[in-house]
């Protein structure tokens, strides 16, 4: 999506109609260049409509979002964050990496990016993440530890107790975790989470935490994904803005790491386990060189890996891909 799309997206967000003419003064065009700016807006989830006469109408206009927002909500202590915004990106994980040296993260004020689209949004195991503009909340952070990288197992798992957490407290309940940190709903992906380590082995390291939460999925999105899904939208009565919810998830992450850092997974073990959407169920775990475990889910240890009971007896993992063997329900 270019500059010019962008603009006149801006100039839309309050749904109600724009003539052309209006448009293109506002942004020193001529009124046949927003046209072509609009014209395969719909391919990232963008509802316009044109009529003649009336001018563009954003049908289903986003709530933007909006610094002041974020850090105005009451739980946030806002000097604690350093937010920047895009409305396009290619994706928030890859702009922390590449902007941040380790030095540069100072947990005192914590750095966050968040964007309206991801053009290279990324998923775990090399996987795209798909979201159209403004349709869910995508954010990452980075935390810096003064431990090593591989003092750090667990973390992935607890970033998904502060998720769900944050939900909870505004009512979506039912939500569970999917070993290691995909956020479920009734057995489909609401949101999922990518950790990305960097530093030394022994010390300092840091790490940037990427969230994608669904929150209201065009049919477009929805098409782009292979796998079962939902969004707040379709669990929620409640009107929910990506602000507030971004704000909360700060303050969590603020809240959980340092606990982590102090007492270690072992510490949110049981809670994690409480969350868990697969506990005592049948499952198939693949391993990355393609093998499968069968076995009954039996929660997970000090350091974050599940246990599974197995034909050979209680084994861990701390990789793989689990799936619910749904013929053995
Ligand atoms: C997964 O479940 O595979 C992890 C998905 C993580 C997606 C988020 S969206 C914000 C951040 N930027 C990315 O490119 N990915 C993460």
């Amino acid at each position: 999506m270019n500059q010019r799309t962008l603009s006149i997206l801006r100039l839309l967000k309050d749904g109600q109609f724009q003539s052309g003419e209006y448009l293109a003064g506002k942004l020193h065009c001529k009124r046949a260049t927003i046209s072509r700016a609009l014209k395969n807006i719909d391919s990232y989830g963008v509802e316009i409509v044109k009529i003649r006469g009336r001018g563009y109408r954003w049908i289903n206009p986003i709530l933007y979002l909006n610094r002041d927002l974020i850090l105005n909500c009451s739980s946030i202590d806002p000097r604690k964050f350093n937010i920047t915004l895009f409305d396009t990106i290619d994706s928030t994980n890859t702009f922390l990496l590449n902007n941040l040296e380790n030095g540069m993260i100072d947990n005192n004020c914590v750095p966050v990016v968040a964007t309206e689209y991801q053009t290279n949004g990324r998923g775990r195991a090399g996987r795209l993440w798909h979201s159209g503009f403004g349709d869910s909340l995508t954010f990452s952070f980075g935390w810096r530890f003064d431990q090593g990288v591989s003092a750090l197992s667990g973390l992935s798992l607890i970033i998904g107790i502060a998720v769900i957490r944050v939900l909870r407290s505004f009512s979506i309940s039912c939500v569970n975790l999917k070993w290691p940190n995909d956020i479920l709903y009734d057995n489909k992906k609401l949101a999922g989470i990518l950790i990305e380590l960097r530093g030394e082995i022994f010390g300092p390291s840091y790490a940037i935490i990427g969230i994608g939460i669904n929150f209201k999925l065009s049919d477009i999105t929805n098409s782009f994904i292979n796998q079962e899904i939902t969004d707040l939208s379709s669990i929620s009565d409640a009107y929910l803005d990506r602000n507030q919810i971004l704000s909360a998830l700060l303050t969590e992450f603020l809240n959980i790491l340092p606990v982590f850092v102090d007492y270690g997974f072992a510490y949110f073990q049981k809670e994690w386990i409480s969350y868990h959407a697969f506990e005592r169920q049948a499952v198939s775990l693949i391993l990355p060189n393609g093998s499968v475990i069968v076995g009954t889910f039996d929660g997970v240890m000090e350091d974050g890996s599940i246990c599974l009971m197995t034909s050979s007896g209680r084994k861990s993992y701390h990789v793989g891909d689990i799936s619910i063997r749904l013929n053995s329900l």
